[in-house]
């Protein structure tokens, strides 16, 4: 017998009643003990929408106001330390304030900033870059991740002399290249999209789009949209069809060329024709590449004749660069990237072992240092919007990680980082399961729904 909407509505009030009781005590709890914070953003809505000049930093009821940070330790304007898991995002790899990178950049400080010419800088870290990463034969700099796919978008359409781009519903590659839900800021380009990690829909697709499809943009392992590693079927298929249709394969490495010594494309032996960088590749400062194939990116020539042309103000900038540099030069070297992989690999085998334990309806996804929670039955195998439920359930579980010192992402982002200990790590493991525990049948209770 189906169900009137009025009894489906009174079954939706009972199972969420406890969820939405600790979820309000939880607030009360973390608005009392952030006093500070909270004027802060109060005044700072003031000039800045919403208090914020960076989306994905908000977080319900306010978001506290960092203080300072060292290693991977963090401190709010209220007096309260955090264990860092959150890694800003993944462009917090080497931790806040590594030595080896404060020294290179206080030399660099010395010299000047702003010289109005090439330096040996920009020189030195591509050859590193190009070095290191296969698929990448040639490389220009700019100033952020959405810049460099931007570019990578740009230059894939005007090489190909072809309009359309082809993505991955729910996936992210800037502030103006969203593509969970539909927003009104993006760029215009004629864009399609797919399914992650159908392969049969993915060939489908780039076959009917035929010759107007430009490029097809993918993660090989989508980042914001949950920590949800490519298969490899999945990918290679991209790679062949695109071939077959003269479109160009981008890969996003904005956050996984942390993966291993060589990026993920390096890792699975899959070469894109355009790879783009960004946050840690600025060693904490401003950032982003693009590079690739060099008879795509030797268009950039500004030797030959209809050079494409790529001007940016700071695309050299002197800080990022040796900052940049000094980071994958000396600290995130070949070993240290392969070790930190298998690391990341063994904290999420632990986590996910103990979370099996719990026998609650949580899966954690990832790759690496790189890993996401999802309140769900299945493992996600592609991303997915959130329904208003798991929403509160990641916003109760994030405010009490808090009150225990945790800090990682509301939307169940967890990223490790060079100084993060196993002792952390366990500590990290240890507050959660107890979260968890503690919250065991609000959570049963609203996903029965
Ligand atoms: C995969 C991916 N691409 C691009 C970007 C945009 O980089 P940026 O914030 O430096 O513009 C991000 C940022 O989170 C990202 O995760």
């Amino acid at each position: 017998m189906s169900k009137t909407a009025t009894s489906v509505d009174s079954e939706t009030n009972n199972s969420t009643y406890r969820l939405n009781h600790a979820l309000e005590a939880a607030q009360k709890q973390y608005t009392s003990k952030n006093p500070n914070s909270r004027n802060a953003f109060e005044t700072a809505k003031n000039s800045l929408p919403g208090a914020n000049t960076r989306s994905v930093l908000f977080y319900s009821p306010f978001p506290v106001t960092l203080k300072r940070a060292r290693g991977a330790l963090i401190e709010d304007i209220d007096g309260h330390a955090y264990q860092d898991f959150l890694g800003e995002y993944t462009a917090g790899l080497y931790g806040h304030s590594h030595p080896k990178i404060m020294a290179a950049i206080s030399d660099a400080l010395k010299k000047g900033l702003t010289l109005g010419g090439p330096t040996s800088s920009e020189a030195q870290y591509a050859s590193l870059i190009c070095k290191r990463f296969p698929a990448i034969e040639r490389m220009r700099f700019c100033n952020s991740g959405t810049e460099a796919n931007i570019l990578a978008l740009s230059s894939a359409r005007a090489f190909t002399n072809r309009t359309d781009i082809l993505v991955i519903d729910g996936s992210y590659h800037g502030g103006v290249l969203s593509f969970a839900g539909e927003s009104p800021l993006n760029i215009p380009y004629p864009t399609h999209r797919i399914q992650f990690n159908d392969s049969e829909q993915a060939a489908k697709r780039i076959r009917a789009i035929g010759s107007k499809l430009a490029a097809v943009i993918i993660e090989p392992m989508i980042g914001a949209g949950g920590c949800i590693p490519g298969e490899s079927e999945f990918l290679m298929t991209i790679r062949e069809e695109t071939s077959k249709t003269g479109a160009l394969l981008i890969f996003d490495e904005v956050m996984t060329s942390r993966h291993g010594a060589t990026g993920l494309h390096g890792m699975l032996d899959i070469r894109p024709d355009i790879v783009t960088l960004g946050k840690y590749l600025g060693g904490g400062l401003s950032f982003g590449a693009f590079g690739g194939r060099a008879d795509i990116v030797d268009r950039f020539d500004p030797t030959k004749t209809n050079a494409w042309s790529h001007a940016g103000t700071f695309n050299n900038n002197i800080l990022s660069m040796t900052a940049g540099f000094t980071g994958l030069n000396e600290v995130f070297t070949t070993k240290i990237a392969d070790s930190f992989f298998i690391q990341g690999e063994q904290f999420r085998e632990r986590l996910k072992s103990r979370l099996n334990r719990l026998g609650l309806p949580i899966h954690l996804t990832g790759m690496g240092s790189m890993m996401a929670l999802h309140f769900s039955s299945t493992v996600p195998t592609f991303p997915y919007a959130p329904t208003p439920i798991q929403h509160k359930i990641y916003e109760l579980i994030h405010l009490e990680m808090m009150h225990l010192g945790q800090f990682y992402a509301r939307r169940g982002m967890i990223n490790l980082s060079l100084p993060v200990t196993v002792d952390m790590c366990e500590e990290f493991c240890t507050a959660l399961i107890k979260t968890l525990e503690r919250f065991r049948s609000e959570i049963t209770e609203a996903l029965k729904i």
